[in-house]
C-alpha cells in the first residue's frame, strides 16, 4: 500500500477555453501531482492512429462527448496503475464530464481509499471563450497551451520548453466550439452541483488574467 493520503487529488472543471490546460501545469510544478487530461489522452490516441483514436476524432471534431464507458476505462487504468498518481496525487482536467463519470470516479477513489479533496470550477462567460479558443496554440506532445495574443510563446509558433512547433487543434473552430459549449452546459455543468453537495467545490473567476486565476486557485486550495 503506497497511497499517499496527503497528496493532491483534485478536479478542474470549466468550459472549453476556461484555462484548465493553462493552469494544470502550474499545479504540477507546485505539487508534483500528475496531470490527467482526458482530451490530451484522446488526442494522443488520434496521433498514434489507433481505432479508438479514429472513433474519438469524429466525435471531438463535432464537439460531442466520447462515451462514458471509454472515458471511465481510461481514467480507471491511470488511477490504478500510474505510480505518480498514487504517490503524488493527480489533477483531473476534462474528467468527469457527466454525472455518471463523476459517480464512477467516486467509486474508483473509494476503492483506492483516496477520496477527492477539491473540485475547482473555472468560471467564464461564453462570449470570452470564442477569442480564447480561436487564438489558441498547443504543443501536442506536452499539451501545453499558448495564445496568439493573451499568452504568446517566447518564439513565434514554437514551444517554450522544447522549441518544437505549435499547432491549432482541429476542434478549435467557431462551429465545433458552439457544440462544445452546448455539451458543457447540458452535460457537464450538472457536476458543479454534485460537488457542491459534497462540500468540495470552489468557484473561481477565470475571466481574470492567468496570474490572478492561479493566485485564486492556490488560495482556494488553502495555501
Ligand atoms: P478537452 O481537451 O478537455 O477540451 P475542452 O474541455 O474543450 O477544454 P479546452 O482544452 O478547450 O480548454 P482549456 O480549459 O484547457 O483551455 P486552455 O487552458 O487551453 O476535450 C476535447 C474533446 O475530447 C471534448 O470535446 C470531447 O469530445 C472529448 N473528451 C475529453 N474528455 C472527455 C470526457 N471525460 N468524456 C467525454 N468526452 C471527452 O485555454 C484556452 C486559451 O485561452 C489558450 O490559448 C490560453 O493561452 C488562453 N487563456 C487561458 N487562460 C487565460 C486567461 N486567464 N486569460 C486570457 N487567456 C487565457
Amino acid at each position: 500500500e503506497n497511497n499517499n493520503n496527503s497528496a493532491l487529488r483534485m478536479v478542474l472543471i470549466g468550459p472549453p477555453g476556461a484555462g484548465k490546460g493553462t493552469q494544470a501545469p502550474n499545479l504540477v510544478n507546485k505539487f508534483g501531482a500528475y496531470h490527467l487530461s482526458t482530451g490530451d489522452m484522446l488526442r494522443a490516441q488520434v496521433s498514434q492512429g489507433t481505432p479508438l483514436g479514429a472513433e474519438a476524432k469524429k466525435i471531438m471534431d463535432k464537439g460531442g462527448l466520447v462515451s462514458d464507458e471509454i472515458m471511465v476505462g481510461m481514467i480507471k487504468n491511470e488511477l490504478s496503475t500510474n505510480p505518480v498518481c498514487q504517490k503524488s496525487g493527480f489533477i483531473l482536467d476534462g474528467f468527469p464530464r457527466t454525472i455518471p463519470q463523476a459517480e464512477k470516479l467516486d467509486e474508483m477513489l473509494q476503492d483506492l481509499k483516496t477520496p477527492l479533496q477539491k473540485a475547482v470550477e473555472l468560471k467564464v462567460d461564453d462570449e470570452l471563450l470564442v477569442s480564447r479558443i480561436t487564438g489558441r496554440l498547443i504543443h501536442p506532445a506536452s499539451g501545453r497551451s499558448y495564445h496568439k495574443m493573451f499568452n504568446p510563446p517566447k518564439q513565434d509558433m514554437k514551444d517554450d520548453v522544447t522549441g518544437e512547433p505549435l499547432i491549432q487543434r482541429s476542434d478549435d473552430n467557431a462551429e465545433a466550439l458552439k457544440k462544445r459549449l452546448d455539451s458543457y452546459h447540458k452535460q457537464t455543468e450538472p457536476i458543479v452541483d454534485y460537488y457542491k453537495k459534497k462540500n468540495i467545490w470552489a468557484g473561481i473567476d477565470a475571466a481574470q488574467n492567468p496570474t490572478k486565476v492561479w493566485g485564486d486557485i492556490i488560495k482556494c486550495l488553502g495555501f
